[in-house]
């Protein structure tokens, strides 16, 4: 089996961060998204991975590498423009030939294991293996519906949903669905949707199975989703000091202090996650907080935030909280009067200071 990660669109909802950077670049505890779905792929046995990028690709083909850091090769796609997941797969072609392929929408997380799913694939052969799970707001994804344990109908984001059931980003197909793709007519929305060859694949009296997602799954689209998954994922974080901490400062549950860093008379209460090279002093950093290599915070508290790589925050007045920061950001507040703050932010940034 070959899989298929989606790393191209455009990530609109998650502007300024991605008018820099690839939404699926953007960093879960210290580490790009996009390395988790790898990373449990990899873990299901598949060992040949192709990537598909879009405008973001040298920078996608730069993280990634030639993926021999996870023992497996990637081949880059480039897809000519995001028009649509199905379209995705359509570019895909020269690469898939005629494999069966596990498909991982890059800025998708999941946390139950693949290789259940691919077993069971390989055991059943169906056309398609689909992944769902329950949402208070199913008009934001694909929908499934379904009657006797079976599905019948899907549909992409709509308007009103026939139920809670959302698709998750995790799909296994054979190579039938390359002939319901080349039928497909763009949606409403202008995209050739991956939801509408499943269905396509079910109207052909082809089996469709479906798994209720067991563990915890985020689409990571959103500020509010990634910083829940950054969350999710330090729920499971294993402490390790590989720098200084001196004897003002107090840690507190599960720290990781990458190497080179040095926390000075500061308060650290875990879950986080400090990277190599960063300076935390006089600070508070709060539970589910991930500050990325050579940032430095001083005089400031925070907690369930991303900072990203470089940042500057020294002396903010108020606790950040529920902050995304971009790389390179930096926002300080002088001591003296007149008591100013200093802020140095991106294209439509958005910062609510009380
Ligand atoms: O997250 C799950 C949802 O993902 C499903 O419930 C929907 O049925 C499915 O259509 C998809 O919806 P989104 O609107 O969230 O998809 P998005 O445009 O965010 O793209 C998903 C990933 O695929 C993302 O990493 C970007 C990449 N992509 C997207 C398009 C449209 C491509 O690589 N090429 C594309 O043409």
């Amino acid at each position: 089996m070959k899989g298929l990660i989606l790393a191209g669109g455009k990530g609109t909802r998650l502007r300024p961060i991605t008018f820099s950077m690839a939404k699926q670049l953007v960093p879960v505890a210290n580490k790009p998204v996009v390395e988790y779905g790898l990373e449990a792929m990899a873990a299901a046995g598949i060992r040949e991975f192709g990537v598909i990028t879009g405008d973001t690709g040298p920078e996608v083909e730069a993280a990634l590498g030639d993926g021999s850091r996870w023992g497996v090769s990637i081949t880059y796609i480039p897809q000519d423009a995001p028009r649509g997941l199905a379209h995705a797969v359509q570019t895909a072609l020269p690469f898939l030939g005629e494999s069966d392929f596990l498909m991982y929408l890059g800025d998708n997380l999941i946390k139950s294991s693949l290789q259940r799913l691919v077993d069971e694939f390989q055991a059943h052969r169906p056309a398609a293996t689909i992944l769902l799970t329950p949402v208070s707001n199913p008009s934001d994804f694909g929908v499934a519906e379904m009657e006797d344990g079976r599905v019948t109908r899907l549909e992409e984001k709509p308007a009103e949903p026939r139920s809670n059931l959302a698709l998750v980003g995790v799909y296994l197909f054979d190579r039938r669905v390359h002939e319901v793709i080349q039928r497909l007519k763009p949606s409403r929305r202008g995209e050739y949707e991956i939801t509408d060859a499943i269905q396509g694949l079910i109207d052909e009296g082809h089996t469709v199975r479906s798994h209720i997602v067991d563990g915890w799954w985020k689409d990571t689209g959103t500020v509010e989703a990634m910083l829940e998954a950054n969350r999710l994922i330090l729920e499971d974080l294993v402490g390790r000091l590989d720098g200084e901490v001196d004897e003002r400062s107090s840690l507190h549950g599960r720290v990781v202090l990458g190497a080179g860093s040095r926390v000075l008379n500061s308060v650290v209460r875990g879950p986080v996650v400090i990277g190599a090279g960063c300076h935390i002093e006089d600070s508070y950093v709060g539970p589910f907080t991930a500050i990325d290599d050579g940032s430095r915070v001083v005089r400031t508290e925070l907690e369930y935030s991303i900072v990203m790589r470089d940042c500057v925050l020294e002396g903010l007045p108020h606790r950040l909280e529920g902050s995304l920061l971009g790389r390179g950001v930096s926002a300080t507040a002088s001591t003296a009067r007149p008591r100013t703050l200093q802020l140095v932010m991106g294209d439509n940034s958005s910062a609510v200071i009380p």
